[in-house]
């Protein structure tokens, strides 16, 4: 609160607190009118009473015009929102715009949200029409990349490809950490028995080569062939630079899978239950997001980062009341090893933009991998400023090994 008066501050903070007034007015006024309408505005016979007429030949001979406001349509309302956005992008320093940046995808949500249940055309079509225009100017990584034939709807594109009812689980690797993967899907399937698709998410043949592709293959014994995803063929990466972006690939694989719903893994995790046990979790059935805690660590010893957490949200919701980064400003909050989102619920989708916006390269370098520790805190930040519901495993993470390791990791017994 201080820094938003200081003199620096002053100017882009009452920008920003304006804008989001702005943003949230409009919004009412678009959720709770009755219906969408297409008309344009009536012409308004002006009110003698009110208005300064300088035509003198008018003569109002109509009393049934008295009193009447102005009609605004909600299509004038949604293209002038729509127009707002976009001419008015968020720029450097990112820091300051993680909640405004959820306060408009919460608009692009609800304009879905509202498109999906819209049973006529033309208010579908105006609300879509909104919906991918924003969608590009706030998330720039959604247009194909360069060399695709380019599309004006990437959103409702990338929705056709996610296949309805579908489920897998997405494993981001590279040849570093070819061994861990090839141990967590030999377990999966041959030891778990698991019968989940598989899709193995990499960022170009230099990242993970086709001999290292044909290699992880050879290890399923049994269920359906793994799949794999080169991540490069689905988004612009000229704002991602995910060949050398470590972390950054996770938000982009879960998002560019064509599963629904989406059991993302670290090669490195091992999993002791199949991992269909998780689409069950009655967390996920409820919310279409669950997440683990990291380890409690550090109570109040980067107090800039719970600062940061609270210049940004601004209505925190009851999940994050459980939090005690939140409420006792301990340090790390969400593991990434393990996350699980259906996508096929708006409210998600739209959580996993900001997620992966926070994982682009300007964001990640200025902000997110500085402020914390790569990818971890992204999800459950991006659900929470999107409004989006998720639910974290109750537990804090726990530890696994030895306290006292040689320079190779082995136990040294003290
Ligand atoms: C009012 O009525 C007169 C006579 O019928 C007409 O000339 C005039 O245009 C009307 N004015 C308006 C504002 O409709
Ligand atoms: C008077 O104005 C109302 C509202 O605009 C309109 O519905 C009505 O037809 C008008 N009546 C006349 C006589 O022009
Ligand atoms: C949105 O509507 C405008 C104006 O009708 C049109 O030019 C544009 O192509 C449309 N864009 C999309 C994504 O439908
Ligand atoms: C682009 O579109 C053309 C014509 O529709 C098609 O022949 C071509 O295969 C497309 N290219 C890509 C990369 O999708
Ligand atoms: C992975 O590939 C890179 C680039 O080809 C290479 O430098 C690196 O040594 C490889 N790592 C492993 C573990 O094979
Ligand atoms: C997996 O299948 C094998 C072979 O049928 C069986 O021996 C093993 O017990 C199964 N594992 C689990 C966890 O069910």
């Amino acid at each position: 609160m201080i820094s938003l008066l200081a003199p620096r501050g002053l100017r882009p903070a009452w920008i920003g607190i304006t804008a989001i007034a702005a943003a949230a007015i409009l919004t009412l006024f678009f959720l709770y009118s009755p219906r969408l309408q297409t008309t344009t505005s009536r012409v308004v016979v002006p009110d003698p009473a009110n208005h300064i007429v300088t035509d003198p030949s008018y003569v109002d001979n109509n009393t049934t015009t008295k009193n009447v406001s102005p009609v605004v349509s909600d299509a004038s309302l949604t293209n002038r929102l729509a127009q707002y956005f976009i001419d008015y992008p968020l720029h450097p320093p990112y820091k300051e715009h993680f909640g405004e940046l959820g306060q408009r995808s919460q608009v692009l949500r609800d304009w879905l949200t509202l498109a999906d249940h819209s049973p006529e055309s033309t208010g579908k079509n105006l609300l879509l029409n909104a919906t991918e225009r924003v969608a590009v100017s706030l998330y720039p990584f959604l247009e194909k990349p360069k060399g695709q034939n380019a599309t004006d709807k990437p959103v409702s594109d990338l929705r056709a490809s996610f296949e309805p009812g579908s489920a897998g689980v997405v494993i981001p690797t590279s040849n570093n950490t070819l061994r861990f993967a090839a141990h967590l899907v030999g377990t999966m399937r041959s030891v778990l028995n698991s019968t989940l698709p598989i899709q193995i998410v990499y960022a170009g043949d230099e990242d993970l080569s086709p001999d290292d592709r044909t290699r992880l293959s050879r290890i399923v014994e049994s269920g359906p062939p793994l799949e794999f995803l080169d991540i490069l063929t689905v988004f612009d990466d000229s704002t991602l630079q995910l060949q050398t972006g470590g972390w950054a690939i996770k938000a982009f694989a879960a998002l560019g899978s064509h599963f629904e719903r989406v059991i993302l893994a670290d090669a490195d995790a091992v999993f002791f239950q199949p991992p269909e046990v998780l689409l069950d979790h009655e967390a996920f059935v409820r919310t279409g997001a669950l997440l683990f805690h990291d380890r409690l660590l550090w109570k109040n010893v980067f107090p800039e980062r719970n600062e940061w957490y609270r210049s940004q949200i601004r209505q925190p919701s009851a999940a994050l009341d459980k939090s005690l980064v939140w409420t006792e400003d301990y340090a790390e909050e969400g593991d990434s090893g393990l996350v699980v989102l259906d996508k096929s619920r708006t409210d998600i989708l739209v959580a996993l933009f900001h997620i992966c916006w926070q994982n682009s390269y300007d964001v990640r370098e200025e902000v997110t991998y500085k402020i914390t520790y790569g990818d971890k805190e992204t999800w459950w930040l991006g659900l929470e400023l999107t409004g989006a519901t998720y639910e974290f495993s109750g537990h804090y993470g726990g530890i696994v090994g030895w306290e006292q390791v040689d320079s190779r990791g082995r136990h040294k017994p003290e």
